[in-house]
């Protein structure tokens, strides 16, 4: 729930009503992905911005559509792990073991790649992300199709990811088709798992973690670029994941994440100012920025994937109002987790 001071009106979140793709609309999208075209569509983590992964004049209209750079790679949606061999060069004994424990689901895995791929999916590199998402209309999109899909996040480059049909809509408008599956389950985007280096590196946090994947395999390691700043300083290393150098996720005023207690002396100090302040928080904590210009809630501080569901749609409501700074607390990694605080520094100025 969103709570708005000035008038003061609450906003539910959920405004946009669950909608379940019909057989006609899903009928639809299969005859575009097939003559070449572009469908939005939804997986349990956000909404994909889909084509044909094997051709590529139609994954060329996914980088214009999105204003996407040209030098960052695509993910391959399969619907089934039978796909894998005829995509990628070698499936390690590792990838078997993820496979089963992850798939479907948000993990991506990040494999040599095949000659079958066009080089626009994988921004000319030698690599191929891959996953096979647990969403019914996405897997039914993926098989009735008879193809794998390519499909970044359904957003304009540099926006928060889309986690419902409406933001989209947002996005794109017209523009695109849009497979209308309800809100996203998860909220957030899948880990990205690169297995072509010694160790396997997490080159994104996402809902599986650092520790779900320890347990499966054993040693996993975590690309310095996801790191704190200082040890991102003190060590050298081109991006791996090329989507990381990219900024992401930023709502229109600029988010700023401090210390709890400086939120309220910011307010003050901002508002002399002039600007109207937004305060982004917890609905613990809602009630404490009487001087906000509108505080909107990411939902309660026990409920991590909660507010993981709810980040990218408080970030993008924020664009709803006239707001030119958004105050946030700087959470730590024990209260919501590593993917959480990943995105919320992606998404604000000071990185
Ligand atoms: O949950 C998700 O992963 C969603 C849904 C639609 O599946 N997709 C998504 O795609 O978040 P996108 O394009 O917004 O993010 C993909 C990330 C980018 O950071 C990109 O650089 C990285 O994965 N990536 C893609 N291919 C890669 C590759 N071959 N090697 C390393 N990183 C890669
Ligand atoms: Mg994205």
């Amino acid at each position: 729930m969103f709570y708005f001071n000035k008038p003061h009106i609450e906003i539910h979140i959920n405004m946009h009503k669950n909608k379940i793709c019909t057989e006609n609309s899903m009928d639809e999208a299969v005859k575009i992905i097939k003559d070449g075209g572009v469908v939005a569509f939804p997986t349990e983590t956000v909404y994909g911005l889909g084509a044909n992964a094997l051709n590529k004049k139609a994954v060329s209209k996914i980088f214009v559509i999105k204003k996407r750079p040209l030098g960052n790679p695509l993910i391959v949606h399969i619907s089934d792990v039978s796909e894998l061999p005829k995509l990628v060069k070698h499936i390690p004994k590792i990838a078997d073991i993820l496979s089963r424990k992850f798939w479907p689901g948000s993990l991506t895995l990040v494999f040599l790649k095949n000659q079958l791929i066009p080089d626009n999916v994988v921004a000319n590199g030698n690599t191929v992300a891959i996953r096979i998402p647990k969403n019914k209309t996405a897997l039914d999109l993926i098989r009735k199709s008879g193809v794998p899909i390519a499909a970044p996040s359904a957003n304009l480059a540099g926006s928060p990811s889309s986690t419902t049909a409406q933001h989209v809509f947002d996005d794109f408008g017209k523009k695109v088709f849009i497979l209308d599956g309800g809100d996203c389950e998860i909220g957030l985007e899948s880990t990205v798992l690169d297995l072509t280096s010694e160790i396997p590196t997490i080159l994104r946090y996402g809902d599986v973690s650092f520790t779900d994947l320890k347990k499966e395999i054993g040693k996993v390691q975590i690309h310095p670029s996801l790191l704190g700043k200082k040890q991102r300083n003190s060590v050298k290393t081109t991006p791996k994941s090329p989507g990381m150098k990219y900024r992401h996720y930023a709502p229109k005023a600029d988010l700023l994440l401090v210390e709890k207690n400086k939120i309220n002396d910011l307010i003050k100090k901002y508002k002399k100012q002039g600007k109207n302040i937004g305060v982004m928080t917890t609905s613990e904590l809602k009630n404490n920025y009487p001087e906000a210009y509108v505080v909107l809630s990411i939902g309660s501080i026990k409920t991590p994937k909660i507010i993981a569901k709810n980040l990218f749609s408080v970030l993008r409501n924020f664009n709803n109002f006239n707001v030119d700074i958004i105050l946030s607390k700087n959470f730590t990694e024990k209260e919501v987790g590593a993917a959480i605080i990943d995105r919320l520094q992606r998404a604000s100025k000071k990185r």
